[in-house]
């Protein structure tokens, strides 16, 4: 069976573009820049964009392309391609496939709320609501409280059905039909509502008659000016790190399972960089400048930080509605904005779907719809704890070690192992093959000692700071906890699933790297 493979160069630059613009663009970036020094913030978010989230995404296109070759499109095969010496190497793999897996278990149920919501803006669901009343309705929805709009979880539970089948019916139908056709019109159009939104939110001048000194583009100063003690802060570091691998779709394990479907002479420096361009537009510029300048217009310097402290769901669901209803045709804009966040959500998370598919298709050679039909059930049977669970610590604990842990963890070994056991030189090589740019000399050095040595480094700060109190449970309610530990031994279960199917393919394989499928 022959691997599938892009129909265009504008496809899969748009894929990957859209893997890597979604929710963390428009909610998660301006709530962690305004929570984390404003303007300062960016300081350590450029450079970790350009020594950490630029790199591993050459990292990333390179070695999936490379993988491709000899007909892998995960990391399993990508790394033991890289490395066919070592019989392990393939197992660290396996975090490419479970850590995607685990963020789109939580990730698609959010992405369902997206739908649910747009579709309230245009029914007017939620109009004349003020801000306890929406939360009301956020819970409500939820099945977290009773709420006389819904009965239990049902409308959650349709929204989530629809936005799932969405997403199995897009991967259903393959690279070209189904990814690439979905990105192609979804990113462009996700893009052209944001700039609406942003035209909108910034020509409202002073919205509230009381408080002329509330506009927007006060909004924008408290988003951006810069409070620069936060530099000694090694927590906006971290932020800022993480942030960026999120952002980007790197790490997570995603980049080079697009990837591994450009054939040889494909080029990866040029295409991987305009990726790059694309998310950071879509974010520092669109993102930074729709919900925090907003919600200041309309709340003003005090309130906006307890908005922005609150997180972003709080800000996406509760304030923005709150907002909307307050301009004219609102229901538009509240339309707009959630339509906006589907797509976002949608284009990224049929990218971390895909890995699943394409090692259960690439190693096991079975036909498409098999792959769907076992990969879709067990999502399907995954996402259940998220929903019927939700005020458990279930998301949260999904989040943190598919969108934290796995991330950093695998950003590290893929970058160690590119730059130094397949060897600097050879990846320099394999980066400028078939390239229509020369990166700059120094990017040799830094993806050999200052990627590798950052991402270590945050992994042992984050480790200390973050992660041990995490592992302890420490921040978990004692109710909470016997549904935490549920959802760990979930997680170790289907880890060890995924080294146990990768145990029997290499098994069953005969020894050596595989076919190479072009020269
Ligand atoms: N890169 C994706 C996002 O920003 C996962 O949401």
């Amino acid at each position: 069976m022959a691997r599938q493979s892009w129909g265009s160069r504008i496809g899969v630059i748009l894929a990957v573009a859209g893997s890597a613009v979604g929710l963390g663009n428009f909610l998660r970036f301006p709530v962690q820049a305004a929570g984390n020094g404003g303007g300062a913030y960016m300081i350590p978010y450029f450079i970790s964009l350009l020594v950490l989230g630029i790199p591993l995404m050459w990292v990333e296109w390179t070695i999936g392309r490379y993988g491709g070759l000899f007909g892998h499109g995960t990391a399993p095969g990508i790394f033991h391609s890289l490395w066919e010496k070592n019989r392990f190497i393939k197992y660290f793999g396996v975090i490419g496939i479970f850590g995607p897996l685990v963020i789109f278990i939580y990730y698609v149920y959010i992405e369902s709320w997206l739908l649910g919501y747009a579709w309230f803006s245009l029914t007017g669901a939620y109009r004349g609501t003020d801000q306890a009343g929406l939360q009301a309705f956020l819970a409500g929805y939820q099945g977290l409280q009773p709420h006389p709009s819904f009965h239990g979880i049902g409308w959650a539970y349709l929204f989530f059905l629809i936005t799932f089948g969405i997403n199995m019916w897009v991967l259903s139908r393959g690279i070209v039909k189904g990814i690439e056709w979905l990105n192609l019109w979804a990113l462009p159009l996700l893009l052209i509502f944001a700039v609406i939104l942003t035209i909108r939110v910034l020509t409202l001048g002073a919205p509230n008659p009381a408080h002329p000194d509330w506009t927007t583009s006060a909004g924008l100063g408290f988003l951006w000016n810069p409070d620069f003690s936060a530099l000694r802060d090694a927590k906006v570091w971290l932020a800022a790190a993480g942030q960026v691998l999120f952002t980007l779709s790197v790490g997570i394990g995603v980049i080079l399972t697009y990837a591994s479907y450009l054939t040889r002479e494909k080029d990866v420096a040029l295409s991987g960089l305009t990726a790059v361009a694309t998310n950071e537009f879509a974010e520092v510029i669109l993102g930074g400048s729709i919900a925090i300048p907003i919600a200041f217009a309309f709340f003003g310097p005090q309130q906006i930080v307890s908005v922005a402290k609150s997180g972003a769901f709080n800000l996406g669901f509760v304030s923005m509605p709150l907002i909307f209803q307050q301009i004219s045709g609102g229901n538009l804009f509240a339309f707009l904005w959630f339509a906006l966040l589907f797509l976002a959500g949608l284009t990224s998370s049929i990218s971390l779907l895909q890995p699943a598919i394409a090692f259960m298709e690439d190693e096991f050679r079975l036909p498409r719809w098999q792959v769907g039909l076992l990969v879709g059930l067990i999502a399907l049977a995954a996402t259940q704890p998220v929903i019927f669970f939700l005020g458990k610590g279930v998301l949260d604990e999904l989040d943190f070690w598919g969108g934290t842990f796995c991330l950093v963890l695998f950003a590290a070994v893929e970058v160690i192992l590119f730059g130094w056991i397949f060897g600097i030189d050879r990846a320099w090589e394999e980066i400028h093959h078939g390239a229509d740019l020369r990166i700059p000399k120094i990017y040799k050095f830094i993806l050999k000692y200052v990627t590798p040595l950052f991402t270590l480094t945050i992994l042992t700060t984050w480790f200390w700071q973050d992660g041990l109190p995490v592992i302890l449970m420490k921040n978990v309610l004692a109710a909470n906890k016997p549904y935490v530990f549920a959802t760990r031994l979930g997680l170790t279960a289907l880890f060890l699933l995924l080294c146990y199917l990768v145990h029997i393919v290499w098994k069953r394989r005969p020894a050596g790297k595989g076919r190479l499928h072009a020269a």
